[in-house]
């Protein structure tokens, strides 16, 4: 199928209209240069390449929740966090509705706006910025949230801030650096192609010029987790399997109850809370350690993942049993049993995070970790629960250090193509 028609079909037929969505978003001078409705470039494979497995490229991108959050996960992300720059609520708007367009079409695998990169008019800025160009969609999915911080009395928000909306706590232990904490507003992008990820959240926050600006971002590389039954268990940077415990797609009920936001008759049903924590791992120290002593920490083996003292990674955790006079069989402040359901009231989460190096410190050490992205229906229940437990008394406290902090709540997903990220929630207030 031709990009051209392959846009057709994903925008019912209709051209977009640039002026309409751009319309009061005080976005990029120039873009009108290039015209309504051009030639629409799909973003690969490259000439000659084979085509590919065709649709399993792409996430659905409309839905009843957003995508990026019960997907299967990709093995790349990058996080950006944002300030609104602007006092008007009308420009927000807007951009939330061009973020939604521009999204929407690149999860397709197209450009963000037809002819908006390498074909743009030799005299117009592009409004893409054209890496993706040539490379396949990667199962590109992108997640909006709104922080707390959007609720302020800038945007005529503040009634409509869901209870649960609030800063993280301060837990014991926690070295926050603020720089790289909170913001308005998130957008995860991931895909299994960094390039693709990096630049789905690049032109989104291009596009936000003058209304945005960029506080933090993160880039992630390789999953901590599994979010399907049909994914294998990806591996830490310690080396140990990670997402073994974790909420799959496939547990119906369970994630109704512990991801999705429900009953609360707010514009929030259906959407979730990302709770986000950029969490360094002491890696010099860690690698000193014999495999017994790291095993403790989490209280399951290296090698296959599987709880201490049986053999297969998917055995239930024997939390009750003792090894002999020694103690229990998990010990108690392994990591797996303080952070599992029965220690914490049958709190459940969807973890989603990502490994980060992001160089060496002074000392040469690695500045590296986990990115941690947890999504929860409630962020009390299913995760500050949680986290308290671990910062109180995990063993794995000694060979990491919580730098960041951040809350979002996702708002539901898009019901049809002329949908677009926050519509509840503008129009419940004013
Ligand atoms: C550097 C940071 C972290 C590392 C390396 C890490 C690693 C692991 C590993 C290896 C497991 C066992 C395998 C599995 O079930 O996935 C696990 C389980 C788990 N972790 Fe973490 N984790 C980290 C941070 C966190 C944080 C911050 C939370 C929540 C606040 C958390 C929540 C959980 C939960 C809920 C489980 C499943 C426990 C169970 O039910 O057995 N983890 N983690």
């Amino acid at each position: 199928m031709s990009g051209e028609n392959k846009d057709r079909k994903n925008t019912g037929g209709r051209p977009l209209s640039r002026r309409g969505f751009l319309a009061g978003a005080g976005i990029g001078a120039g873009i009108g240069a290039a015209g309504a409705v051009g030639a629409d470039r799909f973003l690969g494979p490259r000439d000659g390449e084979p085509a590919g497995d065709g649709d399993s490229q792409t996430v659905p991108f409309n839905g009843e929740h957003q995508s990026g959050i019960t997907t299967a996960q990709q093995e790349r992300m990058y996080f950006v966090a944002l300030d609104v720059a602007t006092d008007s609520r009308d420009e927000l708007r807007d951009l939330l509705r061009t973020w939604t367009v521009m999204a929407r079409r690149m999860s397709q695998g197209l450009e963000a706006e037809p002819d908006g990169s390498v074909g743009v008019d030799r005299n117009a800025v592009a409004t893409d910025t054209g890496e993706a160009v040539g490379l396949r969609p990667a199962r590109l999915t992108v997640t909006v949230g709104f922080g707390p911080s959007l609720f302020d009395d800038r945007f005529g928000l503040a009634e409509a801030r869901p209870e649960e909306l609030e800063d993280l706590p301060h837990f014991a232990g926690d070295q926050i650096n603020e720089e790289i904490s909170r913001g308005d507003l998130c957008i995860q992008a991931c895909a299994d192609d960094p390039q693709v990820a990096v630049h789905a959240a690049r032109v989104l926050t291009m596009a936000g010029n003058g209304v945005v600006t960029v506080r933090w971002a993160q880039l992630g590389f390789g999953r901590t987790a599994s979010t399907s039954i049909t994914q294998g268990t990806p591996r830490n940077l310690f080396g140990f399997k990670d997402g073994t415990a974790n909420l799959k797609n496939e547990y119906t009920n369970l994630i109704n109850e512990h991801v999705w936001v429900h009953d609360t008759g707010s514009w929030l049903d259906g959407g979730s809370y990302l709770c986000a924590r950029r969490i360094r791992m002491l890696l010099e120290n860690w690698d000193r350690q014999t495999r017994r002593e790291q095993e403790e920490v989490f209280g399951r083996t290296k090698d296959e993942g599987a709880p201490i003292g049986r053999e297969h990674e998917e055995d239930p955790m024997p939390f009750n049993e003792w090894h002999g006079t020694d103690g229990p069989l998990i010990p108690a402040h392994a990591h797996s049993r303080l952070a599992s359901a029965p220690a914490n009231d049958g709190a459940r989460m969807l973890r989603r995070g990502y490994n980060f190096v992001g160089g060496v410190d002074e000392y040469g050490h690695l500045d590296a970790g986990l990115f941690f992205i947890a999504f929860v229906a409630s962020p009390r229940d299913d995760f500050i629960a949680v986290q308290s437990n671990l910062s109180h008394h995990d063993n794995m406290n000694e060979f990491v250090r919580y730098e960041s902090s951040a809350i979002f709540a996702c708002p539901p997903g898009l019901v049809d193509d002329d949908d677009w990220w926050g519509r509840g929630l503008f129009e419940r207030t004013t």
